[in-house]
């Protein structure tokens, strides 16, 4: 069995992987995980992916009143209906979580198990008074979520978090959260409140304001008694930062040796990995920098001098590909173009903030950058290369390019696979549904009026064509001849519309809505 990368099945068989591997770090959607990779910050010696555990991606009602939550709920499973109208507080929360391409795969369990200051579900969870179980061979554990989070009784190595228990109130609650931009981003500051009318009171929870814990917050006189706070849910990275969290970089292992050989430099003209680059490295050198030797052996540039290694088999747009000894902290985006030669999926920050590199994984747009490779194994990939079937350029990005949403390209590739994502799910997207889709992927160049547009007139050159078909199909059962198409065929839209709905957010003026210009337009808002 590969000791590298495990991949267990049940609860079980993650704590006993967990407690039978030292250095071992279970990955869940792994958006803070390879964050911490890719930045250079984190070496783990092991994966342990917990994507196969079905019984930690739902949630189940509990007698008394409450919902216990699988640690991998994602981010977009709880912004659905159905999970809104049980916690909508927490639904809120999820729905702000960063872009498309994070809420997709990013969990509860890991943004608990992280305990980011900035975390969104974290203040409403606290609100909520709501417990964790944490499990490790023959123990487990609950304990309220504020304790875990304010460093009173935290994450013990070796345990897993595996459920997440919620007071169901059936009361008013919010969550409310302050960016520094429009588009998705990390609170500046966060606000849950929450109604609780067995004890005839507002619990308040506030999170992203300070880096250190708050205390009980005490009502000035004269409030009415109602509007009592709670511990507010404030994390203290130094001491509630769970082991093997990729922001508590301190706690991880010092070089052994800074001149520890970097394994990507194979050969000539080849780059190494975000995480060979250090952004950790000699003052002055940060991303982009040329990538040097004396870099490389600084001693910033290795935190940690394990790298295991393993091979696998990923199933790349139908087509299998093996992939030979690479190290497991490797990203889907890495592989693909440095191992596999697909160089469609970019690489602008390594950080999940670009989109550049959003490929399709199991049917879900995610950011490559943010998957470690490995762990794709078993999955699907589809990438922008696989988007045309005949190597020509596919309906969408023939729209790209019609509509003026081309203009150096770097985000091309990333901003068709995302059309292609919202497409799929949703065959008439209203224009803030097409925005909050295009959200995670920045275009430096063109504003956004040209994607939208484009998404637009993919929707109606499908349809028309649709339509055509059924015409076809009705008069050849009829036993008429056939008439010509009477529009254009969906891998060509000549003339894109711009978006046929505008929503009252829409930022431009009407008038200037059907005559798209590069440089021009607003970033979509999630
Ligand atoms: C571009 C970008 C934007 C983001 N924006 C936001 C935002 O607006 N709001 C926000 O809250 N977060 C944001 N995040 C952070 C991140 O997406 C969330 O914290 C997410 O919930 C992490 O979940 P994950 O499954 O990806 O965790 P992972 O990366 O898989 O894991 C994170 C850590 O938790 C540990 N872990 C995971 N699951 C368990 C478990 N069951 N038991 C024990 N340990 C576990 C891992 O070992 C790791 O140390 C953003 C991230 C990115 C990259
Ligand atoms: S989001 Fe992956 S490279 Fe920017
Ligand atoms: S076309 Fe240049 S970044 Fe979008």
């Amino acid at each position: 069995m590969n000791r590298t990368i495990m991949m267990p099945a049940s609860v079980d068989e993650a704590v006993e992987a967990l407690a039978a591997t030292p250095g071992a770090v279970p990955v869940a959607g792994a958006t803070d995980l390879m964050e911490a990779v890719n930045g250079g910050r984190l070496r783990p010696a092991a994966l342990i992916g917990l994507g196969r555990i079905t019984e930690l991606r739902g949630w189940r009602y509990e007698d008394g009143g409450t919902a216990v939550l699988g640690a991998g709920l994602t981010h977009a499973r709880m912004d659905r209906p159905d999970f809104a109208a049980l916690i909508p507080a927490l639904a809120d929360a999820a729905r702000t979580a960063g872009p498309p391409q994070v809420r997709n795969v990013g969990t509860l369990g890991g943004n608990i198990a992280t305990g980011d200051p900035a975390g969104d579900t974290l203040p409403v969870l606290a609100a909520l008074e709501a417990t964790a179980t944490l499990a490790r061979p023959g123990t487990v554990r609950d304990v309220p979520i504020s304790h875990l989070l304010t460093g009173l009784d935290p994450l013990r190595p070796g345990e897993l978090l595996t459920w997440v228990r919620v007071p169901l109130l059936h009361a008013p609650q919010v969550f409310l959260k302050s960016t520094g931009r429009s588009g998705p981003s990390r609170a500046a500051a966060s606000v849950a409140l929450v109604l609780d009318p067995a004890r005839r009171g507002v619990r308040c929870a506030v999170g992203a304001v300070a880096p250190s814990r708050c205390g009980r917050w005490r009502p000035r006189a004269g409030w009415p008694a109602a509007s009592t706070g709670t511990p507010a849910a404030r994390t203290e990275p130094s001491s509630s930062t769970p082991p093997h969290s990729p922001r508590s970089a301190s706690t991880w292992p010092a070089p052994a040796s800074p001149k520890a050989p970097c394994p990507a430099r194979g050969g000539p003209g080849r780059r190494p990995p975000a995480a060979y680059r250090s952004r950790a490295g000699p003052p002055g050198v940060g991303k982009g920098a040329e990538v040097t030797d004396e870099l490389l052996n600084h001693p910033g540039a290795f935190p940690g001098d394990v790298r295991p290694t393993a091979s696998y088999t990923l199933r790349v747009n139908g087509v299998e590909r093996p992939v030979s000894d690479a190290w497991i902290g490797e990203s889907l985006l890495y592989v693909l173009r440095e191992r596999l030669g697909l160089a469609g999926a970019k690489d602008g920050c390594e950080q999940g903030e670009c989109g550049a590199c959003s490929v399709q994984v199991d049917g879900q747009l995610v950011n490559g950058c943010l998957v470690p490779a490995a762990l794709a194994a078993d999955s699907e990939i589809n990438t922008v290369e696989g988007l045309s079937g005949a190597g020509g350029a596919s309906d969408v990005q023939q729209a790209l390019a019609d509509s003026g949403a081309v203009q150096c390209g770097y985000c091309t590739p990333g901003m068709a696979m995302a059309v292609h994502d919202l497409l799929q799910r949703n065959h008439r997207p209203s224009d803030i549904e097409a925005r909050q889709a295009l959200c995670g992927n920045l275009c430096r160049c063109t504003g956004y009026r040209g994607a939208l547009a484009a998404v637009q007139a993919v929707a109606d050159a499908r349809e028309a064509a649709l339509e055509a078909e059924l015409d076809a199909a009705e008069q050849a059962a009829a036993g008429a001849p056939h008439p010509p198409p009477a529009h254009p065929p969906p891998s060509r839209p000549r003339r894109p519309r711009p978006p046929s709905s505008p929503s009252p957010t829409s930022r431009w003026p009407a008038s200037s809505r059907s005559t798209p210009t590069p440089n021009s337009g607003t970033k979509p808002t999630s």
